[in-house]
């Protein structure tokens, strides 16, 4: 049973999907839904019969257009820090979620939303996808971390474009600017998204866990800080069944069958 007003949440074979749905104000993100994508990722975090997840948008037109702006409009200063922080903290959250996490953007990926999306392992969007960071439209900055994972994605210099302008763009310039992996129709949105999700849940699944976390760990360090600790890392690879069995399936030149452990 669904527990969630404003999510959806389903474990298809290891591959939990979950689904923005507030499809009427084109899925903006309000302190509800990110209050429940908050709960909803600590369980998913500690349910290891998912593998890999993915988030979507109901409604067909969007993946979510930014954080709900009629919420936004009357905060005071102390409160929409608070919100930005709450907002980071949930996205940090879904960034650092052991799971790997692919974004399926189905149309407007705006402000929050982009930040979200961005705040995801990878993207894979629609022909119809659309992103952008608007909020100086609005008389604000992005508060989701939007100022710091689009610069770490796309460059600086493109993301200040972005940024300052608060200009929309189509999907074959978000592809050609390296902020979106890959375009698919809407119809083939989530079964592209399902099969990359395979492609990851055939290999090794703590080795795939543990590169997550050589990833985001190290891009916070310098890069002697990081290659260190991919060192340690590497070597944990060594403590597990899994390392034994994909070097002995090459020597044996047959598949290898992990067991996640
Ligand atoms: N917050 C609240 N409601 C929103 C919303 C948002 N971010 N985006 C869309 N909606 C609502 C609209 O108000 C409208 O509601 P009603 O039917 O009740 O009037 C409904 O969704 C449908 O939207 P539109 O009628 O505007 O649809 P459209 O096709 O004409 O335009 C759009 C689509 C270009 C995405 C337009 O809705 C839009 O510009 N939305 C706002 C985008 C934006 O500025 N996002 C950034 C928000 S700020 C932010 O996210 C800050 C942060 O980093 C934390």
């Amino acid at each position: 049973m669904n527990q969630y007003t404003n999510l959806l949440f389903e474990n298809n074979a290891g591959i939990g999907i979950v689904t923005l749905n507030r499809p009427k104000a084109l899925n903006a993100l309000n302190y509800e839904m990110l209050n429940e994508l908050n709960s909803l990722l600590d369980r998913i975090a500690q349910d290891e019969s998912v593998k890999v997840l993915i988030v979507t948008g109901s409604g067909g037109k969007a993946f979510a257009a930014g954080a709900d702006i009629t919420e936004m409009q009357p905060l005071s200063a102390m409160e929409g820090r608070k919100w930005a922080k709450f907002g980071q903290n949930v996205f940090s959250k879904l960034d650092n979620l052991p799971q790997p996490v692919i974004a399926a953007v189905n149309g407007f990926a705006l402000g929050g939303g982009c930040e979200l999306a961005m705040a995801c392992d990878m993207r894979i969007a629609s022909d119809k996808a659309k992103f952008g960071q608007p909020e100086v439209s609005l008389g604000i900055i992005p508060g989701f971390a939007g100022t710091q994972r689009l610069p770490r994605l796309i460059g600086k210099g493109r993301a200040k474009e972005l940024l300052f302008t608060g200009d929309i763009i189509d999907v074959q310039e978000a592809y050609r600017i390296g902020l979106v992996n890959k375009v698919t129709t809407s119809e083939d949105l989530i079964s592209v998204a399902k099969a990359v999700a395979k492609n990851i849940m055939s290999r090794a699944e703590i080795a795939v866990k543990l590169c997550k976390s050589s990833v985001n760990e190290g891009m916070d360090m310098d890069l002697r800080s990081g290659t260190a600790y991919e060192a340690d890392i590497f070597g944990l690879c060594f403590a597990t069944e899994d390392q034994k069995e994909g070097m002995n399936a090459f020597v044996e030149k047959r598949k290898a069958i992990f067991i996640g452990k």
